[in-house]
């Protein structure tokens, strides 16, 4: 089944082709990043503006590349949500008209199922069961994965994400957006031990997330500090081991009650090295497996979507006519 995928949910327009007999055929992005820079953050409406102009174009360039007809398309998933409401609303009218107008099977795809089946994409994908670490600039989850649209949360943060805490403490050390990979490049940089912060809510049981305090104690260490480069590179390393630290910990707890032999790590905050090299040493450490999805499926795309979609519209799930779009849309409730 060749299923064509719709992402727009934040500030990355992308649209990919995914076939269930020779895989992904082709992928495309175009970041918003260059807009939103100038404001220091993602203007929801300016997204929405530009999805609306770079939508159709990237669709028409995504067929012409591939040199292949619309009408070679077996069905339509766009991402419903969670996400910027006005965003979301671009991609799902794009993909729920194109659908009726194709007169093919159509559906709304939770953002957050297409990050965790986005290691499905490799060569060598994971088997489920799986423990999922979604870790994105919108969510931190814990999710024990059974089978498809089979989801039970183990455990989610209570304030900032985990990508939403580096952007937040990037801005404060004056790094500009988009913050996160700017303080993990910079970390590297960083004397270890220099500066030393909590792993929040890993003295006691249990698998919540808690990051919005590392955000602070980063900014009360910077105004009492020397404020040289070094002092905020060393500030920023003392962050980020913080952050890697604790979603390990909570991995391992996480394994260690599902008792799972596989851990899947997806969300933008999945392409950090350390937390990539940590969780490596940890799958060693407990003799399981560890999926990433490749970097460029980390982070918001298409293909994701379009895999995501695929299953559900092969196992048979139609939806309606109904135009979908979900600001806020837990992942257990798309079980
Ligand atoms: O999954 P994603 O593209 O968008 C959401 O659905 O949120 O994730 C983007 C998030 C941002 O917060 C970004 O700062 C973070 O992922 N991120 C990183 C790195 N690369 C992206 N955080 C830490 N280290 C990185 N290398
Ligand atoms: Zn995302």
């Amino acid at each position: 089944m060749r299923i064509l995928g719709i992402e727009t949910s934040c500030d990355d327009s992308a649209v990919a082709i995914y076939d269930s007999t020779c895989g992904l055929l082709a992928h495309k992005i175009y970041s918003q990043t260059d807009i939103h820079r100038l404001y220091g953050g993602v203007v929801p409406e300016l997204a929405a503006r530009d999805h609306l102009q770079k939508l159709l174009p990237l669709l028409i360039q995504l067929f012409k590349d591939l040199n292949i007809s619309k009408k070679s398309i077996e069905g339509i998933a766009y991402t419903a949500g969670p996400g910027l409401m006005g965003a979301l609303l671009v991609g799902a009218a794009v993909g729920r008209s194109l659908g009726w107008a194709l007169g093919v099977p159509t559906l709304g795809v939770h953002h957050l199922e297409g990050h965790l089946l986005a290691p499905m994409l490799e060569p060598n994908p994971p088997q489920f069961p799986f423990v999922a670490l979604l870790v994105s600039g919108g969510h931190t989850l814990l999710v024990e994965v059974q089978g498809l649209g089979r989801y039970t949360l183990l455990g989610e943060s209570l304030d900032d994400a985990a990508g939403e805490a580096f952007d937040k403490t990037a801005k404060l050390l004056g790094l500009g957006y988009p913050g996160g990979p700017a303080l993990a490049q910079l970390a590297e940089k960083g004397q270890a031990g220099r500066y030393v912060f909590p792993r929040p809510m890993t003295d006691r049981p249990g698998l919540d997330f808690s990051f919005s305090g590392l955000k602070t104690a980063a900014l009360n260490t910077w105004l009492n500090a020397e404020q040289t480069e070094q002092a905020k590179a060393d500030i920023a390393h003392a962050f980020q081991t913080a952050v890697i630290d604790t979603l390990v910990i909570k991995c391992r707890r996480a394994l260690q009650q599902t008792r799972a032999q596989r851990l899947v790590i997806a969300g933008g905050v999945s392409a950090n090295r350390l937390l990539r090299e940590q969780l490596a040493v940890l799958a060693q450490k407990l003799n399981i497996q560890v999926f990433f999805p490749r970097v460029e499926f980390c982070t918001d795309n298409a293909a994701m979507i379009a895999y995501a979609g695929c299953q559900r519209l092969l196992a048979g799930q139609r939806d309606d006519l109904t135009i979908k779009a979900q600001a806020r849309w837990s992942l257990t409730e798309s079980n």
